[in-house]
């Protein structure tokens, strides 16, 4: 197992102590959300009872496989937590996720629950955000046009040669489970992250982007030497 593996199922069991029997969960996406999903499986398989949504087509897919059974925010209603991962985290509980595509569902469920929590290994633990590309997620039509619309959002608020690369996967556009494009907005350091959101989200032809600001409530941060509980005060 690699060092990054042994973190990701250290933070994953961790996790699992925030579940309890009855509850309706989250699923989050990616490969930690997936590891937490084979101890959860293991959980499930012992009697535990969960009502579970999945934040992608891709964590459907996984969890079904190990048999874990799916419902949706339609029969559930409001859920309890939500588990998921992170491409960047800082102190204050503020994220980049995305990384994977799925950020829009991923909000949508983050936002029906009660309590959003967060696992990463230390790697995604920034001081300033901004390393990790930012995803954009804009509907195909007169997407090339929305790009340039953001670009003039992002000089307005005085980020310059912000890089934004349209997402390709296997040589062609990748498309979101909601089929939409995405875009990755390289910034370097984002100085205001709630006002760059309300930016981009008023740009038309933007569905949704991967700045998860005052959404999680718990971040579990693993390093070799420990697993740190970050809350939000
Ligand atoms: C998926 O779109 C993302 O938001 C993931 O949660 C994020 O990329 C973390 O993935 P890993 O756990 O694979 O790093």
């Amino acid at each position: 197992m690699t060092d990054q593996n042994a973190l990701k199922k250290a933070v994953a069991a961790k996790a699992l102590e925030y579940v309890r029997d009855g509850m309706k969960l989250g699923l989050g996406s990616g490969t930690t959300a997936e590891v937490f999903l084979d101890l959860l499986a293991l959980r499930v398989r012992g009697g535990m009872k969960l009502l579970c949504v999945p934040t992608s087509e891709r964590t459907a897919l996984y969890a079904r496989k190990l048999g874990i059974t799916l419902s949706t925010l339609e029969d559930v209603g409001a859920l309890d937590l939500t588990i998921d991962g992170a491409d960047e985290a800082d102190r204050d509980l503020n994220l980049i996720k995305g990384g994977g595509g799925m950020l829009l569902r991923e909000k949508i469920v983050a936002a029906s629950s009660r309590s959003m929590l967060v696992i990463a290994d230390e790697s995604k633990l920034v001081a300033r955000m901004g390393k990790y590309p930012l995803p954009i997620e804009v509907i195909e039509f007169g997407h090339a046009s929305t790009a340039l619309r953001l670009a003039a959002a992002f000089a307005a608020l005085g980020y310059k040669d912000v890089k934004i690369t349209p997402r390709v996967r296997d040589g062609a556009p990748f498309k979101t489970d909601s089929g939409c494009l995405i875009y990755d907005a390289a910034f370097g350091q984002i100085a205001d992250a709630p006002k760059l959101a309300t930016a981009i989200l008023a740009v038309p032809g933007v569905v949704e982007h991967g700045l998860f600001i005052g959404i999680a409530k718990t971040l579990l941060i693993a390093s070799p030497d420990e697993v740190e509980i970050i809350t939000k005060v």
